[in-house]
């Protein structure tokens, strides 16, 4: 078996949203058909940031599973697990803060942007600091070829190359570099028309009901030239618009010379998306239902994933801890 390894991880902050489904899940979906593929869900990086709101960490690591099977991640095609199952991630994670040096992590662009993000939380935490050491052990203990991820996540991954190149260095040639699988597909834009973001409160789950998809639609932004059924429209810069490209290709000419007349009006545009997106997700629904009514397969799942990787685990954790004259 000489398939490519691909890893990659998300964190269990939240129900997935739409935008999470095009911009990751799915690019996950079609690689585990072709590639060695681990998915897990990031729950130590997920305490990175909310340690000190703990109380719904179980149910939204639980939540996450069942989004992420029932958006078509099989248990038979990959390996889905949970980071802190595999308790060999924080090992090699403490091995790399050994080495790594704290002005490499000062400059990662996302570490001063995410602290000012979040100035309610006080990120000034030694694990924050160490959040891409984790995520570069995550990856190089499977010394995983691709990781696919958006483009917020590239010094994460340089920073992770930085780290095996300076291990093999001091060591022993050890870590394979891995390369970014950027998910090249377009940003969905939120109900408000900014970037789909659990932090702008603009997203739309993919487990929600179709009566809330139709509610959120509903008061979605459109194109602000727009103000009386009679003002013709610019479909390009309408999020509404947006969503026809990625959920409904064969109706955007059409979509779109309606609006650029004024033959069609927002509501009924919103209206018939609302439909589009209620039918998309329809399948998604009913997987999770089935998975609602089943905790014990979850758990099944879960832990034979985290039996797997442990094998891959502990054989990479060995060899670092002999190049380094650990064991
Ligand atoms: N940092 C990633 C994110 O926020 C999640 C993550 C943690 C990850 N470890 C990883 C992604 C390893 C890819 C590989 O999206
Ligand atoms: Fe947007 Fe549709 Fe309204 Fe045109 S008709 S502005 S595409 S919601």
């Amino acid at each position: 078996m000489n398939k490519k390894r691909v890893l990659s991880g998300i964190q269990p902050t939240g129900r997935l949203h739409l935008g999470n489904l095009i911009g990751a899940v799915e690019n996950w979906v079609e690689l585990q058909k072709e590639y060695d593929c681990h998915f897990f869900i990031a729950d130590f990086h997920a305490l990175t940031t909310a340690y000190a709101e703990t109380k719904t960490l179980k149910d939204d690591i639980r939540e996450v599973a069942i989004d992420l099977l029932s958006a078509g991640i099989d248990p038979d095609k990959c390996v889905l697990f949970k980071q802190s199952d595999v308790p060999e991630h924080a090992e090699l994670h403490l091995i790399f803060s050994m080495i790594t040096p704290l002005p490499w992590l000062e400059r990662v662009p996302t570490y001063k942007s995410k602290i000012a993000e979040l100035k309610e939380k006080d990120l000034g935490t030694y694990g924050f600091l160490g959040y891409p050491v984790l995520q570069a052990a995550d990856i190089l203990i499977y010394k995983a070829n691709l990781v696919p991820v958006g483009e917020d996540q590239l010094p994460h991954l340089e920073l992770t190359r930085e780290i095996a190149r300076r291990f093999n260095f001091l060591y022993k040639e050890v870590f394979p570099e891995p390369k970014a699988a950027l998910t090249k597909f377009p940003v969905l834009p939120g109900t408000d028309g900014r970037k789909m973001s659990k932090s702008y409160q603009n997203t739309i789950a993919i487990s929600d009901p179709p009566e809330t998809v139709r509610k959120k639609v509903g008061i979605m932004v459109t194109d602000p030239a727009r103000i009386k059924r009679e003002d013709k429209g610019h479909p390009d810069v309408c999020p509404v618009y947006a969503y026809y490209k990625v959920f409904a290709k064969e109706r955007t000419e059409a979509v779109a010379k309606d609006c650029r007349s004024a033959a069609r009006g927002c509501v009924e545009c919103k209206k018939e998306l609302a439909g589009i997106l209620a039918d998309y997700l329809a399948p998604i629904h009913a997987r999770r239902k089935k998975l609602e009514a089943d905790p014990a397969y979850l758990e099944k799942v879960l832990a034979a994933g985290a039996a797997k990787a442990r094998q891959s685990a502990a054989q990479t954790l060995l060899e670092a801890k002999k190049a380094v004259g650990l064991a």
